[in-house]
């Protein structure tokens, strides 16, 4: 037996989120739209979910073009040139084709120096899930940058007639770019926590499968996503605060010590439930970005921290808490620091 000692691939370094950008698509979707096809009203969308409007992508606005923008966005943002990306994962429901990935058309797009990529289905999970994984990357030194995108158009998989969803879901994409912290100080990215409960998969899924889907009795269907929202509600309001409670004892911080408040984009109701399960104080900035852009699964925390950084409601170097959870189901959360 060879008793050489097999090499790391360098010592052990500290993580950061060093740039963020998002896309959203130009088509504005009011509730008077939506309502043209489902049993409902502009009030009651509103008050039950806090969406005014959402965004649904045109035909040109794919899953591919919709990331390449975001990604493009966050390495300028990041003041880091696509060569030295080393790594692209990107995590998404809805792209269309099984294979190959849409990361390695949008590396090869994005112009990197043939960097390793590889989507992941974690729903809106997502974007936490390939945070974790681009930051124990670039901390082990098997990747120097990372491009993390979150990307969904879920309109393509929405029943317009379903009233449980049809006014929830929508389209955009959102990246950071994760790379080496100058040291353990520097570092911004805290331990994610992370599970699935796949025993209550029937909860949000796709309703059959491709197959099934094109074999259908009425002709070729999209899958269309069908969803049971008052037990998903209920578990994520009140479940998904211990979560992000155990994510900031994770990281060693407190809710005092928190700038800014980042839950996945699923109903505004969900974020006020768990703001006060976490008694986080009112000077704690809560993303609202599902107002105006919906629930875009994957893409919605990379939007929201965009649009706060827009607004001026976050700042770069603002301490952040935020955290996905959806299909599966599953969930993650970690403690950032504002790029
Ligand atoms: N318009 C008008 N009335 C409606 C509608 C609608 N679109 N949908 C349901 N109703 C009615 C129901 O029939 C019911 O009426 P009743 O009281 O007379 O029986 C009443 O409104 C309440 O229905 P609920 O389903 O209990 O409504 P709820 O308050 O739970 O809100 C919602 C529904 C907004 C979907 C909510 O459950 C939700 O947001 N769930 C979580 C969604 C989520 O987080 N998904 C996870 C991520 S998605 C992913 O992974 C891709």
């Amino acid at each position: 037996m060879s008793k050489v000692t097999i090499q790391a691939a360098r010592e052990p370094r500290s993580s950061r989120i060093l740039g963020i950008g998002g896309y959203r698509p130009s088509r504005v979707v009011t509730n008077a739209e939506i309502i043209e096809h489902i049993d409902s009203s502009d009030e009651w969308i509103r008050t039950r979910s806090g969406i005014e409007s959402r965004r649904w992508a045109s035909d040109e606005e794919t899953v591919v073009s919709m990331s390449l923008a975001a990604a493009q966005k966050a390495l300028a943002d990041a003041g880091v040139q696509p060569e030295q990306v080393d790594c692209v994962i990107v995590s998404t429901v809805t792209h269309l084709y099984q294979t190959p990935s849409a990361a390695a058309e949008i590396a090869h797009k994005l112009g990197t120096n043939k960097a390793a990529a590889f989507d992941i289905s974690a729903a809106c999970a997502g974007f936490c899930y390939g945070l974790s994984l681009a930051s124990d990357m670039v901390r082990a030194g098997t990747a120097g940058h990372v491009v993390v995108i979150g990307v969904e158009r879920l309109s393509d998989l929405t029943d317009k007639t379903d009233r449980s969803t049809a006014f929830l879901f929508a389209d955009g994409a959102g990246a950071a770019v994760v790379g080496p912290a100058a040291g353990p100080a520097e570092a911004g990215i805290g331990p994610v926590v992370w599970g699935s409960d796949g025993e209550h998969l029937d909860l949000i899924k796709q309703r059959e499968d491709w197959r099934d889907a094109l074999r259908n009795e009425i002709g070729p269907t999209m899958p269309h996503l069908v969803m049971q929202g008052n037990p998903v509600f209920r578990w994520a309001s009140y479940e998904m605060a211990k979560v992000a409670q155990e994510a900031l004892t994770a990281a060693g911080v407190t809710v005092d010590d928190l700038d800014v408040f980042v839950p996945h984009q699923a109903n505004m109701r969900i974020t006020d439930a768990m703001a006060r399960t976490l008694k986080l104080p009112e000077r704690v900035a809560i993303a609202r970005d599902i107002a105006t852009q919906g629930n875009t699964s994957a893409a919605s925390i990379p939007l929201a921290i965009e649009r706060m950084l827009e607004t001026g409601e976050a700042q770069s170097g603002d301490l952040a808490l935020i955290i996905g959870f959806g299909a599966g189901l599953v969930y993650a959360g970690q403690v950032i620091r504002i790029p």
